[in-house]
Order: C-alpha cells, then sequence, then structure tokens
C-alpha cells in the first residue's frame, strides 16, 4: 500500500485527500496532512510527514515547493508537484532533480505532452508555444484592474520562466510545457484577460521538421478558486491513482 502524504488542503489539495479518506484510489492511503503552519485538527510537521509517507503531493503553491521539496527529495520520499513553475528557479530544480526520492511533474490543466516529449525527443521541435485566455476574476487583482473591463487584453507575453514567476496561480502549466519539451527560455508564452470567457483555454502549439502540433484546451474555472481550473483536482487525483495502482492495461 502506498502511504500518500499531502501539502495543502484547498482547491486540489481537498478532494484528493477526501478521496484517499475514502479509500477511493486503490493501492494508496493517506498518511497525514501539512498545512501551512499546522493546525489543531492536523499538527503534521513535514518530519511526522516524511515519517509516514511514500509519496508526497505538493497541492500548496509554488512557495510550499521551495520550502519542503528539497528535503522531501533528499530524505527518499517521492514527490508529486503540482505548482510546477517553482522549478523555473534553476538551483530549486537542481535540489529537487538529484534523488534518491523521484520527482513526478504533474500534467495537471493541460495535456498532449506525452506526443510533444516524443517529438522532443529528435531535437525536432523547433516553436513551443502557449496561449492562456482567461476572465479576469481567474487572474491576480493587480492585473485585473490594469486590464481592459470590455476587451481581450494581452497582459503577458514573454517566456515560460518569466510567465510561472510573475504568475504563480496562474501559469504552471507554461512550466510544465516547457520542462517537458524545449526548456524555459525557448517556450514563448502569451496571457490574455477575456472579460467574455466562460472557461479557461489553453492553446498549445508546436512546430518542427517532424510536424505540427495544436491542442485546444477550454476548461470551467473552479467556482472557489477560479484561478485553477476544475479538472486540476482530477487530474491530480489521477496522477497518485497512476502510481499507486497496477492496472492490467496501462496508457504510458
Ligand atoms: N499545474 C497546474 O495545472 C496547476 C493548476 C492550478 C494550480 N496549480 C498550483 O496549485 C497551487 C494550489 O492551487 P489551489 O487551487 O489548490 O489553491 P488553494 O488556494 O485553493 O489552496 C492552497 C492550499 O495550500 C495551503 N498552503 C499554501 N502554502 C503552503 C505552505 N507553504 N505549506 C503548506 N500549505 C500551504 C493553503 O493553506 C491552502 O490550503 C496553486 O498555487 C498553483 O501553484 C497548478
Amino acid at each position: 500500500m502506498m502511504r500518500v502524504g499531502v501539502i495543502g488542503t484547498g482547491t486540489i489539495g481537498g478532494p484528493l485527500i477526501e478521496a484517499l479518506r475514502r479509500g477511493e484510489i486503490a493501492g494508496a492511503q493517506l498518511a497525514g496532512v501539512l498545512t501551512r503552519h499546522g493546525t489543531a485538527e492536523s499538527p503534521t510537521t513535514l518530519t511526522d510527514l516524511l515519517e509516514q509517507s511514500d509519496l508526497i503531493v505538493e497541492a500548496a503553491g509554488q512557495d510550499a515547493v521551495a520550502e519542503h521539496g528539497p528535503a522531501i527529495i533528499v530524505a527518499g520520499r517521492d514527490l508529486l508537484v503540482v505548482s510546477v513553475g517553482a522549478l523555473a528557479d534553476e538551483q530549486l530544480l537542481a535540489d529537487v532533480s538529484g534523488g534518491p526520492g523521484r520527482l513526478y511533474l504533474c500534467a495537471g490543466a493541460i495535456g498532449g505532452l506525452d506526443l510533444l516529449r516524443a517529438a522532443t525527443a529528435s531535437s525536432a521541435l523547433t516553436t513551443v508555444r502557449l496561449t492562456t485566455r482567461k476572465h479576469p476574476r481567474s487572474l491576480p487583482a493587480g492585473v485585473r484592474e490594469s486590464a481592459e473591463p470590455d476587451t481581450s487584453t494581452v497582459v503577458f507575453d514573454g517566456t515560460a520562466r518569466e510567465a510561472a514567476s510573475r504568475y504563480p496561480e496562474n501559469l504552471n502549466v507554461a512550466a510544465t510545457l516547457a520542462l517537458a519539451t524545449v526548456g524555459m527560455d525557448q517556450t514563448f508564452v502569451t496571457l490574455i484577460s477575456d472579460p467574455h470567457a466562460q472557461k479557461t483555454t489553453h492553446v498549445v502549439e508546436a512546430s518542427g521538421d517532424i510536424g505540427t502540433y495544436r491542442f485546444e484546451i477550454s476548461s470551467r474555472p473552479s467556482p472557489e478558486h477560479p484561478a485553477t481550473s476544475a479538472v486540476v483536482p482530477l487530474a491530480v487525483t489521477r496522477a497518485v491513482r497512476s502510481l499507486a495502482e497496477h492496472p492490467a492495461v496501462s496508457f504510458v
């Protein structure tokens, strides 16, 4: 049985904790939950979590990856990261990539990374781009106020490295796409504030000698935290299920 510790009890962590508590993930059990400061109901510390867990799921934010990630990996525990944008920091990326624990990056709100990774393997991808369109309520307050109230506004245009650092709650997917393909400084990102957007849309485009790829993902934002698409808790739960289960048939 894989023992799973969870950091963060919000929009993403909450449903995963519930699924583990209810025994809905075959082969996995809840080992403990780490909140920002510990609470009376959950006084767990990182030391407790390291003792009790085989896999620790970060569902808390980029700061939590920096705060806890290296200690988890050095202790030989596996780490599933949701706030992948934290790895725009080269030193942190090196610290969590060195083992002995294994680092898993959750695809979260986007998809198609398996195919893009295959295309990247031959160095045949020359262009990788993400265009994300969100309703202003899914963006940070300062950005929301600076965008046009009635029309679409490009609020950011730059590299995945800049995107992940400047929009820690909004553009983690930029870092995931970059790490899966041509890197943080070669992956380009445009963020659009769109007051008419009903859904959060990510358009992933990649091309090169080997082919041309385009994925468009349109997801409903979570009502309780519109920065996070409603599909993300499901993506994280699916990732834990993939690591815990030993099904007869797997997609690889
Ligand atoms: N990869 C993706 O596709 C994707 C998509 C959405 C969000 N995210 C990332 O996931 C994070 C969590 O999203 P959410 O919607 O669940 O946010 P949320 O605000 O609903 O919940 C965050 C939870 O983490 C806790 N927390 C924050 N910092 C912590 C720390 N240092 N230690 C322990 N607990 C801490 C908070 O108390 C809260 O319980 C986001 O900040 C973002 O970085 C990634």
